[in-house]
Formats: structure tokens, C-alpha cells, sequence
């Protein structure tokens, strides 16, 4: 292992350079505007895994943005790695809130700057430089790969499904590895065994066929804004609770093993609200900040509109009120039962005055993953050979919905080696990633592929 190790950090410049090209690529897939780019980014993987001396590399187009499909096998007899890991990237809106251009990777004093830098360009490369570094250093690689990297992963992966179906035979293997999470704080190394599942919805309410002179109407219509805002908050009751009916019913309770687990971790309260500028946390009652954002569901309006929102004043009674919710959601709730009940409690409290459209954007479940899965325990030994500490089990509320379709599909688990961190901004203005974890990362993968192979 030492001769990939020594090449990683002999080449860690080039690895760093590489990364800048794949950023420079705006592989926004959300935006139909992009789609070239899309594409662009994908046919750079797929030279680029070449060029590294895999032996089995293609885009597989889809009706949707290219998967890219890579394997390379050494050994039959050794075990086989599946990695995953996606290359397209949120929006940059707002732009006016960066400091250097989002997709003009900018260094500064050790820290990459640019979309995608941590989510997930930047932690996708360190499993390919893992590889490059077993490949030319001439040391031979101790497990067989393959690789699924995705470009939809940012906008509901609607063809991801379809295609592990369609390629079952091909993506046998004994575990997943990716690289799309957290670690706990700088320099204190974690391994993720759980994650959030997402169901996002989109609600309207529309009142009168028009919007209305409010002087002249007002008084007699029922302002789909007003009625919408109290099914909004009708949402949690006093105690932050969900008051959604069923909605807890399939949820799996914190363990009292886990919750101590949860109390032993360095989490700093105060440190964590500072960051973000929070006088004061509100989680469902009887739990802390840190079992609600990772172990608990929630529901959550990401976006509200009506009526006039620009300059100055328009008297406007809105025809329309639109709100978007998502709910992240913990085993063993689905998306598809929670959509459910989302929408019958919007069919159910739309007052007569209202017509209600519902519509279901996306979803995920929800996963834990058993902490003593052998790779599980390897991914742990190559964490706490590179930072000198032992991780941390932790769960996160985030989703990476493939990876309990790769459980249900393949019957596999995944080991998530995050080496982002929440500060990070990801999804935000200024995203940016630590060239050090980037370093770090690519040397935990390389002791990771040597542990999990013997
Ligand atoms: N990499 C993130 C998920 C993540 C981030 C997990 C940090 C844990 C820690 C992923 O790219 C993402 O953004 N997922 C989306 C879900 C998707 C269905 C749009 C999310 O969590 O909002
Ligand atoms: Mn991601
Ligand atoms: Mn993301």
C-alpha cells in the first residue's frame, strides 16, 4: 500500500488540477439550459478515468443526463467495490453572493473555492485518485472496481432506478463505497451509517380566478395567501410535533444505545447555532439538536409565493398561493406513504373557499446501515490511520436516496467515508472544500480498498 500512498502524495498538485477541470464544467442538471455541459462533464470522466488505466469506461446515455459506468476488474477472486458518486451540481443562485466565480475554482490558503467542490466533485475524485494512485504506482489494486457516477443526483435521479434494473448483472459486487457525506468537525473523523429520506411536494391554493383589487374585493374573498399560511403552520403543533395524521407511525425509534451514542459525541450546541446566526434551536420536543437533524423526520416549507413581491406597494388580492415542503424522513417511512398522508391533510383542512392543487416532485428512503459490516469496520481502521483518532458511528439528515435502492436492488450495503463538513456551504454561495481533506480523503480510500481487501 505504501508505494499508492506515496504516489497520492507525490501527485496530490496534479490530483488538485484535475479537480479544477472537472469544476470548471457547469454540470447544472436541474436546468435544461446545461444539458450540453451535463454531458460535458461525463465525457471528461469518462477520458479521465481512461487516461487513469481503467479498463472498462463508457457514458450510458438515458433519457435523462449520462451515467457514467466504469469497471475494472483484477482479480476475480478479489472482492469487488462499487463507488458511486455524482458530478452534477446544484444551481450557484444567488450569484451575487459569492466572492470568486462559481464555476472559476479559486484557491485560497488551502481551500478550494467553486460549485461542486465539495457536492460532489471534489469527494468523488478521491476514490478515482485512490485508484490512479494503486494503478501507476505500480502496486497492484487490491479489490476490483466499478464505478456509478451520476449526473441527476442534485434533481431526483429519476434514471438511476431504471438503469441499476437494466444493468443488474453487470454491477454485482460485495459493497458500495461513497463519498458524499460529512465528517463530524475538522480533524474529527466520522463514518456515516445513516441518512434521511426526502418526499417534496408542491401545494397551490387558488382562490378567486384572478387576482383582485383588494379594496374592491377584499372583505368577501378568502385570501389563498392567509389560507394557506394557516395549513402551513397547522403543520406542527406547540410541541413541534408533526400533527400530519400517521405521519410518525413507521417511524424507527432512536435505540437507547444510539441516543447514548448521541450524547457521548463532541457536539457543541452553542458553536452550532453561532455558526448559522441562531439565537435559539426548536427541535420536536424531548430530543437535542442532534438527534433532530439526523435521526428525527421533519417538514419543512422550502419555498412560499403570492401576490406581489416586488418594489413598493401593489394592493393585490393573489388568485394563488403556492407553497414547497419537503419532509426528510427516517426508516422506516416511505415517500411514497408520507406523499399520502401529506396530501390528504391538505385535502382534508382546504377550506371550501380554496381550490387545492397537490403535486408529488420527488422522494427517497431512508437508510441505516449496520455499523459491524466488516467494510464498515475497514473504512473505520483506514479513518483512524490517517487522522490518529478513532470515527465517530454517526447518522445524518441529509439523503442519498440510491442507497437504499442499492439494497433493494442489489442487496447491498454502503459504506458512506464523508469528508465534507457542514461548514462547507454546500448547495450555497462560496461552496468550498478543504484541499487538505481532499488529500486526507484520498489516502483514507487507499488504505481503505488495502483493509477491506485482506
Ligand atoms: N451529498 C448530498 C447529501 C448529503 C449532504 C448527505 C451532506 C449527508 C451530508 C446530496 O448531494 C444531496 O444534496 N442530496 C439531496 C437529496 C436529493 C434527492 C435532491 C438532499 O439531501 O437534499
Ligand atoms: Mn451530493
Ligand atoms: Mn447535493
Amino acid at each position: 500500500m505504501q508505494q499508492a500512498l506515496d504516489y497520492a502524495q507525490a501527485h496530490h498538485e496534479a490530483f488538485v488540477g484535475h479537480l479544477e477541470d472537472l469544476l470548471r464544467i457547469p454540470s447544472i442538471s436541474t436546468d435544461d439550459a446545461y444539458a450540453a455541459d451535463v454531458q460535458r462533464a461525463a465525457n471528461w470522466l469518462v477520458d479521465y478515468l481512461t487516461s487513469i488505466g481503467i479498463a472498462h469506461v463508457e457514458a450510458v446515455p438515458t433519457a435523462g443526463h449520462p451515467i457514467v459506468f466504469a469497471e475494472h476488474t483484477v482479480d476475480e477472486s478479489r472482492p469487488t467495490l462499487l463507488i458511486y458518486g455524482h458530478y452534477d451540481v446544484q444551481p450557484p443562485d444567488p450569484l451575487e453572493l459569492w466572492d470568486t466565480p462559481p464555476f472559476e475554482p479559486t484557491r485560497k490558503n488551502g481551500t478550494l473555492y467553486g460549485r461542486g467542490t465539495c457536492d460532489d466533485k471534489g469527494q468523488l475524485m478521491m476514490p478515482v485518485n485512490a485508484a490512479a494512485s494503486y494503478l501507476a504506482s505500480g502496486e497492484a489494486l487490491p479489490v476490483n472496481l466499478k464505478f456509478i457516477i451520476e449526473g441527476e443526483e442534485e434533481c431526483g435521479s429519476s434514471h438511476l432506478v431504471p438503469f441499476i434494473e437494466a444493468w443488474k448483472d453487470r454491477l454485482d459486487a460485495d459493497v458500495v463505497l461513497i463519498c458524499d457525506t460529512s465528517m463530524f468537525a475538522p480533524g474529527v473523523p466520522s463514518i456515516t451509517y445513516g441518512l434521511r429520506g426526502l418526499a417534496y411536494v408542491e401545494v397551490t391554493l387558488t382562490g378567486p380566478n384572478r387576482d383582485l383589487h383588494s379594496g374592491t374585493y377584499g372583505g368577501a374573498v378568502h385570501n389563498p395567501a392567509s389560507a394557506l399560511a394557516t395549513l402551513l403552520a397547522g403543520l406542527h403543533d406547540e410541541n413541534h410535533h408533526i400533527t400530519v395524521p400517521g405521519f410518525y407511525d413507521n417511524v424507527r425509534l432512536l435505540t437507547e444505545d444510539e441516543r447514548e451514542t448521541f450524547r457521548q459525541l463532541p457536539f457543541d450546541a452553542e458553536a452550532w447555532k453561532a455558526a448559522i446566526g441562531l439565537k435559539d434551536a426548536r427541535t420536536e420536543a424531548g430530543y437535542s439538536i442532534r438527534e433532530a437533524i439526523s435521526a428525527r423526520p421533519t417538514c419543512e416549507v422550502n419555498g412560499l409565493w403570492s401576490g406581489y413581491t416586488g418594489v413598493g406597494a401593489k394592493t393585490v388580492l393573489p388568485s394563488k398561493a403556492s407553497a414547497k415542503i419537503s419532509c426528510r424522513l427516517v426508516p422506516d417511512q416511505t415517500p411514497h406513504e408520507i406523499t399520502d398522508k401529506l396530501r390528504q391533510y391538505f385535502e382534508e383542512n382546504t377550506p371550501s373557499t380554496m381550490q387545492l392543487t397537490f403535486r408529488d416532485l420527488h422522494g427517497g428512503h431512508g437508510v441505516i446501515v449496520d455499523t459491524s459490516h466488516p467494510a464498515m469496520q475497514a473504512a473505520a481502521e483506514a479513518m483512524e490511520a490517517v487522522y490518529g483518532k478513532t470515527p465517530f458511528f454517526t447518522r445524518e439528515g441529509g439523503s442519498i436516496p440510491v442507497v437504499a435502492d442499492f439494497k433493494r436492488l442489489l442487496g447491498l450495503d454502503s459504506v458512506l467515508m464523508g469528508f465534507g463538513l457542514n461548514s462547507d456551504a454546500i448547495h450555497s454561495p462560496n461552496e468550498h472544500f478543504g484541499l487538505d481533506r481532499y488529500r486526507e480523503g484520498t489516502e483514507a480510500i487507499i488504505r481503505f480498498m488495502k483493509r477491506y481487501a485482506s
